[in-house]
């Protein structure tokens, strides 16, 4: 029904706002497989960031012992006591750096924790300097509030490590803040301390850019470097984190970010106002993820590696240019301009003629435009069927 439905001075449809805010390629394939598969197609999924291995039972326990003691129920907005304490306490654990649990909003996902951030943020016209490639989601959710977003290149010659002479030069009188994502969707790059004491200092001076740290991947690295967090650097920073990766909890909705003191109170009153509060039981099940063992997340992290090393080399016999290691999270960025410069295009043929289904380079930015983005969230024997497939369509030798 149309806005002129409601008497709306004649203006019909959606404000520009909801009809300019792009799509999520990937979820469109996704959807496209999700279609062929009914027809009775089998499908390799390589197209979108979930973990395929499953949550932890104790995590599963205890979300059910809570529902069933009738924790289903609204909580402060800003998220249980216990739980914020428990999120404090990994922080102290992991890097050593003190939070006050009162600068933690839970959200139900990192996505909302976005519109939070962006929210309190970002005037009309605000800019923020986003990587080139990112995650696919950054621009929409920037301008759907109002802000610019400004993409900086990173160092493809240096694995699309942080190029911070071009990340200075971007900076300008409209640049609010500076968005980074380490381990990174869609390269899997694991920024060094030294890029983040370096961004900090960029964002230090008076006057200037505020840092939103999406830290979803930290704790799935396979190399020496570790990601670390950025309130080590800027305590005054924005981090996003959550539930979904590391404790493989997509379903469940939970995350949660780190503000500025500044910015507690008018996020919990944008938190009360749109989304009241995490699920009680959802919030249960996080304290058990944070307090239990963590041996799952390090075998998840040896199994994901072997899916790694074997993707990357089947990827690289079949022509796809990967000129770099990939060191987090659990994607490959690699370059298809062999099989034609349109990645949506290109995706599509590989769905329909190979049963393959991957996220096209044109969802992370014009650096990715011809490249096709490769999850390893999906199990090796499903990776050996998926290069074989393609082997046959894009007749490479493998
Ligand atoms: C870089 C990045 N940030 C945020 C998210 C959103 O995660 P959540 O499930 O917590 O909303 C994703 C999901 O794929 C992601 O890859």
């Amino acid at each position: 029904m149309g806005r002129a439905a409601f008497g709306c001075d004649g203006a019909v449809g959606p404000v520009e706002r909801a009809v300019e805010i792009p799509p999520f390629l990937a979820m469109d394939v996704m959807a496209e497989a999700a279609a062929l598969e009914r027809q009775g197609r089998d499908v390799v999924h390589m197209e979108v960031g979930e973990p395929d291995l499953p949550c932890d039972g104790h995590v599963v326990e205890a979300g059910v012992r809570a529902l069933r003691d009738g924790r289903a129920r609204y909580t402060v907005t800003e998220g249980i006591l216990p739980l914020r304490e428990a999120i404090a306490a990994r922080y102290a654990e992991r890097y050593g750096v003190e939070v006050d649990p009162e600068r933690i909003v839970v959200t139900t996902g990192a996505s909302p924790a976005f519109f939070l951030v962006w929210g309190a943020l970002l005037d009309a016209g605000d800019e923020v300097l986003i990587p080139d490639p990112h995650y696919a989601c950054y621009p929409g959710q920037i301008a759907f509030l109002g802000g610019v977003p400004v993409r900086f290149p990173l160092d493809v010659h240096r694995g699309y490590a942080f190029d911070l002479d071009a990340l200075r030069a971007g900076i300008g009188p409209h640049t609010r803040a500076i968005l980074l994502n380490s381990p990174s969707n869609p390269t899997g790059t694991v920024a060094s301390r030294d890029e983040l004491r370096a961004l900090a200092e960029l964002a230090s001076r008076p006057g200037g850019p505020w840092i939103v740290s999406d830290e979803i991947y930290h704790g799935v690295e396979y190399g020496p470097e570790r990601a670390d967090t950025m309130l080590r650097w800027n305590p005054d920073a924005f981090v996003i984190d959550g539930f979904s990766k590391r404790w493989r909890m997509t379903g469940w909705r939970l995350g949660w970010v780190v503000l500025p003191q500044a910015f507690v109170r008018c996020v919990r009153k944008m938190h009360q106002n749109y989304f009241l509060c995490a699920s009680e039981f959802v919030q249960h099940a996080g304290m058990a993820a944070l307090a239990g063992p963590q041996d799952s997340v390090a075998a998840m992290v040896a199994t994901y590696d072997g899916r790694r090393r074997r993707l990357v080399d089947g990827l690289r016999r079949l022509g796809f240019r990967i000129d770099y290691e990939p060191a987090g999270a659990f994607y490959v960025l690699a370059g298809a301009e062999h099989l034609g410069d349109d990645s949506v295009e290109v995706s599509r043929r590989l769905l329909r003629e190979a049963g393959v289904a991957v996220a096209p380079g044109a969802d992370f930015g014009p650096a990715a435009r011809t490249a096709l983005r490769f999850s390893y969230a999906t199990a090796l024997d499903r990776i050996e069927l998926g290069l074989e497939r393609l082997a046959a369509v894009v007749g490479a030798d493998r």
